[in-house]
């Protein structure tokens, strides 16, 4: 017997004619120009961003399965969770350190992956399937900056937010972000959130802008989208990737930088979009993070840290928090 999994799409029909639509339009006609970053993540851009996850200077990746491998027991005893949600799952690979733990536990009932890659989320979802059996698989396609749809139970959830996806967002989406999300638990509940930390520009920016020119690929794959999308023609070597340190911020910018003036039509957009030579136009942050900012975020939207890990060279951290005890 094959075993399927269940893949719910609650992204509306008109999630690319709409939405993709006015973001680009509100996003090429702004100064700066700049793209929310959840259009990277078609077929091409989950799997070249599994290529970025093994290249030698992408780090994060490595630092957090390390600091997930020594305490994923630590953190099954602390959370005892019954379902483990994911948001921005991808491919779930080191999603199973924590599968392990939880299930050599006892508790673990149910896997809820979320993620807008319908391709990788299915992929992902039907061999953790394949290699929990028993375990009740239930994936969301989703776009977490319009709902949060996290299922009701059977709790305690532990809410996973892995791979420093939380630097992604500016200060202002990740308050609201940490909101949304802390208002959906339940007391019984815990969040689980890897975050990259603050080091040499060097090395951030060299995960940013590897020798083998991966993460350009990844970068430029964005407007091999929006041509595919939009009917656009983009011209990806008339831009080169760029990832700067933007050391008042703490943030990794990546940008794709016109390398001559030119004008890309957008038919589907009705719209004619102007680079002049040199300019930028900003494809993702990369917010890079401190114990004390972080620990600030989180009590802002009512949640309070438990338990932070590093791995042994302190390049990144893994957090638990739970929703702040209302004393009334
Ligand atoms: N958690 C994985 C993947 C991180 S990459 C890891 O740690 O390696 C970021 C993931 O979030 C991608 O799989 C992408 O498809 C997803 N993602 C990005 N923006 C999203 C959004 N707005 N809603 C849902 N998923 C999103
Ligand atoms: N969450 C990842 C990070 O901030 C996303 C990422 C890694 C990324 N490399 C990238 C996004 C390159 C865009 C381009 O590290």
């Amino acid at each position: 017997m094959t075993s399927s999994v269940t893949v719910h799409d609650t992204l509306p029909e008109d999630h690319f004619a709409e939405r993709l639509h006015a973001d680009v339009r509100a996003g090429l006609t702004a100064t700066p120009k700049s793209l929310p970053p959840k259009w990277f993540y078609d077929a091409r851009g989950s799997e070249l961003f599994t290529r970025i996850t093994r290249l030698p200077e992408y780090y994060l990746t490595r630092a957090e399965r390390q600091i997930l491998r020594a305490h994923a027991p630590d953190i099954a005893t602390h959370t005892r969770a019954r379902t483990l949600v994911e948001l921005g799952s991808g491919s779930s690979e080191k999603t199973r350190v924590l599968l392990d733990a939880l299930t050599a536990g006892g508790t673990l009932r149910a896997y809820a992956p979320i993620d807008v890659s319908r391709t990788a989320l299915t992929e992902a979802a039907e061999s953790i399937l394949a290699a929990y059996p028993g375990l009740e698989v239930d994936a969301t396609v989703a776009d977490f900056d319009q709902e949060l749809p996290i299922p009701d139970g059977p709790g305690p959830r532990l809410v996973a937010f892995l791979g420093s996806t939380i630097g992604n967002f500016d200060t202002a989406e990740r308050a609201t972000f940490l909101s949304r999300l802390s208002a959906a638990l339940t007391p019984n509940d815990a969040i689980l959130i890897g975050a990259d930390l603050v080091k040499s520009p060097t090395t951030l920016t060299r995960a940013y802008d590897d020798a083998q020119g991966v993460t350009a690929e990844f970068n430029k794959n964005l407007l091999r989208v929006l041509n595919r999308e939009l009917d656009a023609d983009f011209d990806a070597s008339a831009f080169d990737h760029v990832a700067r340190w933007d050391e008042r911020a703490e943030r990794i910018e990546m940008s794709l930088k016109a390398r001559h003036g030119h004008t890309v039509k957008i038919p589907a957009l009705d719209l004619e979009v102007g680079f002049s030579q040199g300019e930028l136009l900003r494809t993702e942050l990369s917010t890079k993070f401190r114990r004390p900012r972080l620990a600030a975020d989180l009590g802002r939207s009512a949640l309070t840290p438990t338990h932070w890990w590093t791995d042994p060279q302190n390049r990144f951290t893994v957090l638990l928090a739970r929703p702040t005890e209302r004393t009334r």
